[in-house]
């Protein structure tokens, strides 16, 4: 009896956990240690030699269990040829290999999937959709509850946040814990000096102060700025609960840092140039700690994204950089600080108790306007990393086999 592709597709595995529809592969051709596989239509991949070995499911390139590689550099020979390839009625490409003469089948959708470029790190994430305040007065609004007890919202809510680089959870309960339940439905919090989950405590009887490790725990305003530039890599997104706020003012503000940089390079490339290629020493002073690392205010990274904006002013130290540079930097980072604040960019909402904001503290420069009143203000805040933040999406934007 003939095997149906939904046989063939359940037989063969990919070297992953994804469900992968059966896309047969209609012809290979072999030049030198390559092989060129084609579909119907016209879409094409080349494999190289060992690439294919290490990717041979059961036959010592992946193991089945954890879907891991196994076949190591180690392993590299002259010795590993192709003895024998076929592509099978169903459209799936089998090896025969001459050193060994092991047998490995690979799924054609899986093979599709790279030719279509859905493998790469972009892949199954949401586009970076860059915002003003003429079209973004506030951020998206999502059910705090919701989120955590429906894929569909929580599917929704990441993409957003991913996207924009904010978004905004109402209704989330009066609970000192929270965070911690958003964290399990996202992933591991990103603990610093600050611990865990933070508080950002603010009585305004005690505006002043001096008994505070931070501007954040007074009523003091906040100009737009990112958290932890003084690492390696800052944390990628924060998360921030307001439990109770009695005061006046105190708004949230949000300026999207890849318009800012946009206009900064269409408008003033000298200070663009700058500020993505003058280092800093940025170093946190704080009593027993000595974290610094040493950037430019605008890291650009692969991709051609701003993936760092290293924009807090308090802990940025020393000039890293040639003397003759020094003026032009300090004069540039003022124009990127007048255009995070300008009303073009910045929007601002009200912080109410049951709000979470969430946002990416890489891209989106955030701040707080100054605030009064005779009452207190507790806000909880965590970091997770933009690894987790991504890779939660791309679950959900996939299907995941079910083992
Ligand atoms: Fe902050």
């Amino acid at each position: 009896m003939k095997m149906t592709s939904t046989d063939a597709s359940s037989k063969i595995l990919a070297p992953d956990f994804y469900d992968y529809p059966w896309d047969p592969i209609v012809s290979v051709d072999q030049s030198e240690n390559f092989l060129h596989l084609h579909w119907s239509d016209n879409i094409s991949l080349s494999c190289y030699v060992l690439w294919l070995r290490e990717n041979a499911i059961g036959a010592g390139g992946i193991d089945e269990a954890t879907r891991e590689g196994i076949f190591e550099p180690k392993h590299f020979c002259r010795d590993i040829k192709f003895n024998k390839v076929e592509i099978t009625d169903e459209g799936a490409l089998i090896i025969t290999w001459e050193s060994d003469g092991l047998n490995a089948s690979y799924h054609p959708g899986w093979l599709r999937h790279i030719a279509l470029n859905q493998h790469t790190v972009d892949s199954f994430t949401p586009e970076i959709a860059t915002w003003t305040s003429e079209e973004f007065s506030a951020p998206s609004r999502f059910d705090a509850k919701k989120i955590l007890e429906c894929q569909k919202s929580k599917k929704e809510w990441i993409n957003t946040l991913i996207g924009k680089g904010l978004a905004k959870l109402q209704n989330a309960p009066d609970d000192v814990n929270f965070l911690n339940e958003i964290s399990e439905a996202v992933g591991p919090i990103r603990s610093t000096n600050f611990g865990g989950i933070w508080d950002v405590k603010a009585d305004v009887k005690l505006a002043g102060s001096a008994d505070t490790n931070s501007t954040a725990n007074t009523s003091l305003a906040l100009s737009p700025h990112t958290d932890l530039p003084t690492r390696e890599t800052p944390p990628g997104f924060q998360f921030l609960h307001c439990l109770k706020n009695e005061t006046r003012g105190g708004e949230s503000t949000m300026t999207d840092g890849y318009a800012v940089v946009e206009t900064l390079k269409a408008d003033w490339p000298e200070d663009y140039q700058i500020l993505t290629t003058c280092n800093w020493i940025f170093f946190n002073r704080g009593p027993g700690i000595d974290h610094r690392w040493s950037g430019p205010i605008i890291e650009l990274a692969e991709f051609g994204r701003p993936l760092t904006l290293r924009a807090f002013y308090p802990v940025r130290a020393f000039p890293d950089m040639p003397k003759k540079n020094i003026p032009r930097a300090y004069s540039a980072m003022q124009r990127l600080y007048k255009l995070a604040s300008d009303s073009r960019f910045q929007i601002q909402f009200p912080f109410e108790p049951g709000d979470v904001v969430c946002f990416d503290n890489r891209r989106i420069l955030h701040g707080r306007n100054a605030f009064d009143g005779s009452g207190s203000r507790h806000l909880r805040g965590i970091y997770i990393d933009r690894d987790e933040i991504l890779s939660c999406a791309r679950i959900m934007n996939r299907a995941i086999k079910n083992k």
